[in-house]
């Protein structure tokens, strides 16, 4: 299967805003509450995505299979590390989703990879992420050699999930 990654268009925004939406459908339903998956917002999030496309501050890119999107990245300079970690971890990577039909075919690394390789590229060589403890992602950046860091607990409307930091100290 030959995927493609590239930077997406503006007008591809609102495609991007479905394959967010339908990954976090997928990814966490169970996991947090289904009133907090209902409140998600298409609109929402192409408008989040199609800011980014704008601004260019940013590495976002699509994953594309036969002139569809079925992958997203963003990665970013650090905003949500805890402030005992912020001297250790510059980079972080704000969002990785790839449509699950397409899991395992490497389309997450690739999306991993360029980010890092961005990151680097501006003179940044640690990175930050959260992950909800109970979804699978966690043995993803471990395979990318992620270490965990830090927990907490994370409100999703009525529920409370525990949060694990990963970092990579050395990119
Ligand atoms: C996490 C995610 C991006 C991984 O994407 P992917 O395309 O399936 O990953 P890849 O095929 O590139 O896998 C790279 C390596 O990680 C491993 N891996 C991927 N997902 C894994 C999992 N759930 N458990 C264990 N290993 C996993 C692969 O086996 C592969 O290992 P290898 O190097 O030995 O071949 C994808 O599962 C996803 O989009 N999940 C839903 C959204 C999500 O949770 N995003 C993160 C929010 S914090």
């Amino acid at each position: 299967m030959h995927y493609e990654i590239r930077e997406p268009l503006e007008d591809e925004s609102d495609e991007m805003g479905r394959v967010h939406v339908k990954a976090w459908a997928t990814t966490y339903g169970g996991i947090v509450s289904e009133q907090y998956i209902r409140t998600l917002s298409v609109e929402a999030h192409a408008e989040d995505w199609k800011q980014r496309i704008i601004s260019s501050a940013d590495f976002v890119r699509v994953a594309t299979l036969e002139g569809r999107i079925v992958g997203l990245v963003h990665t970013c300079f650090a905003r949500t590390v805890p402030v005992e970690f912020s001297h250790e971890f510059l980079g972080e990577l704000n969002s990785i989703y790839v449509v699950k039909e397409y899991h395992r075919l490497g389309i997450g690394r690739a999306l991993f990879d360029g980010g890092v390789h961005w990151l680097k590229t501006s003179g940044i060589n640690s990175m930050f992420l959260w992950v909800i403890d109970s979804n699978p992602a966690k043995h993803f950046y471990e395979r990318m050699h992620g270490i965990p860091i830090v927990r907490k607990q994370i409100p999703f409307a009525e529920k409370v999930v525990e949060g694990i930091g990963y970092g990579w100290r050395s990119l």
